[in-house]
């Protein structure tokens, strides 16, 4: 079929889509728009969807409902049954392991998708050499996948995916295969090449700081559903419900119940806040890192133990639970290193807590005395 021009101007949008595998729902109510030159970031936990989600932009599958334009040209539509086929697509893809061929050279590789297209010779060389350069891989083309690092390799992989000059690349966990200390250079080096080669671009991962470092918005999902859509900003300043805020590891969400003018640690005696206008329900609430200083316990402190620490460049990130409402897990930062089994006081800065649903809160919250 010839794809039809939609209404949106978008290289990349979807309406309303979903995918279900037999009866079982696995994404629902897909909406997307991702402008050229913009990189997306699906971001979620395993099982949530995002691989779903690639395969139905590439055309590997057709939704059940709703439609995805890219482009501005419809590429599948469940209501009238549009549906153009990947290669029709005019996309790059790599995947975790990047599929490269091992009896074939690096150039070969690099290549293939343009002889499949039957382009000539001339041609499809200089379009390669052009490619493995853009990637800094100019002097390996005829060497075998297996005599190349990881990271190198995984160039090779993106430079199959641009050489035939795509409007849209979509990544499907690149980096996973690659230890943490390449990964994460890795991460900066896409981010440049994307960038420099002006790509608009999908990314799927699981690991929140690659999200946020790559993309220019990110795609929260969870369960099949995306819970935000926003920039790295916005979900760090405004995370749209606890499990956002959870995922992203921005600190300890909590549950908070209202008495006795003060908010409470849910099922404990422990206050965290007094308000004096406060309504009778229970809440949650993110309580985050940057917020919670940690010192000796002395009064005005909520105690803590702490229950496992890890070093993360800027200090130490423990995580604690607080005395007298265990089930609480905060995330705490400390110069210093913290023991498991170590008690420490805690101090909260009000002002940064999130609250989220629609709970009546007022500005009039007093620090409490937790002597
Ligand atoms: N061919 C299939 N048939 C039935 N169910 C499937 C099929 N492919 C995927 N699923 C289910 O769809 C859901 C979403 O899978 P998907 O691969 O999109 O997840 P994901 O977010 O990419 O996870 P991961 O991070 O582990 O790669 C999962 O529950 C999965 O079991
Ligand atoms: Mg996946």
């Amino acid at each position: 079929m010839t794809p039809q021009p939609s209404e949106t101007n978008a290289t990349v949008s979807t309406a309303g889509v979903e995918l279900h595998y037999g009866a079982t729902p696995v994404l629902k109510g897909i909406d997307i728009s991702l402008s050229e030159g913009k990189t997306l970031a699906l971001l979620g936990p395993s099982g949530c969807g995002k691989t779903t989600l690639l395969r139905l932009v590439a055309g590997l599958l057709a939704p059940t409902k709703g439609s995805i334009a890219i482009a501005g040209c419809t590429v599948a539509d469940a209501a009238t049954g549009a549906f153009s086929p990947p290669e029709k697509r005019n996309l790059g893809m790599v995947f975790q392991d990047y599929a490269l061929w091992p009896h074939m050279t690096v150039g070969g590789n690099v290549s293939f998708p343009l002889e499949m297209r039957g382009i000539a010779r001339s041609e499809w060389e200089s379009r390669t050499m052009r490619a493995l350069e853009r990637v800094s891989l100019g002097a390996y083309a005829d060497r075998r996948p297996s005599d190349l690092s990881g990271g190198q390799q995984q160039r090779v992989a993106i430079a199959r995916a641009i050489v035939a000059e795509p409007q849209l690349i979509l990544f499907d966990e690149p980096l996973s295969n690659l230890d943490r200390e390449l990964r994460e250079n890795m991460v900066g080096e896409l981010a440049e090449l994307i960038t420099t080669l002006g790509l608009t671009a999908i990314y799927v991962t699981h690991d929140h700081s690659e999200a946020l470092t790559l993309a220019d918005d990110v795609a929260v999902m969870r369960g099949g559903v995306i819970e935000q859509l926003a920039s790295p900003d916005e979900l760090i300043e405004k995370p749209a419900t606890p499990e956002v805020a959870d995922f992203l590891r921005l600190g300890g969400v909590a549950e908070l119940e209202y008495r006795d003018e003060h908010w409470f640690f849910k099922g404990s005696g422990l206050a965290l806040l007094r308000s004096v206008d406060g309504v009778d329900c229970a809440v949650r609430v993110l309580i985050p890192t940057g917020s919670i200083t940690a010192g000796e316990i002395l009064p005005g402190t909520l105690a803590a133990t702490v229950l496992r620490s890890q070093f993360r460049g800027d200090g130490h990130l423990a995580t604690v639970s607080l005395v007298g409402a265990e089930t609480i897990e905060l995330q705490v930062l400390s110069r210093a290193k913290l023991r498991p089994g170590e008690g420490i006081g805690l101090s909260i800065d009000p002002s940064q807590i999130r609250w989220f649903g629609n709970q009546v809160y007022s500005s009039k919250e007093e620090n409490l005395e937790h002597a």
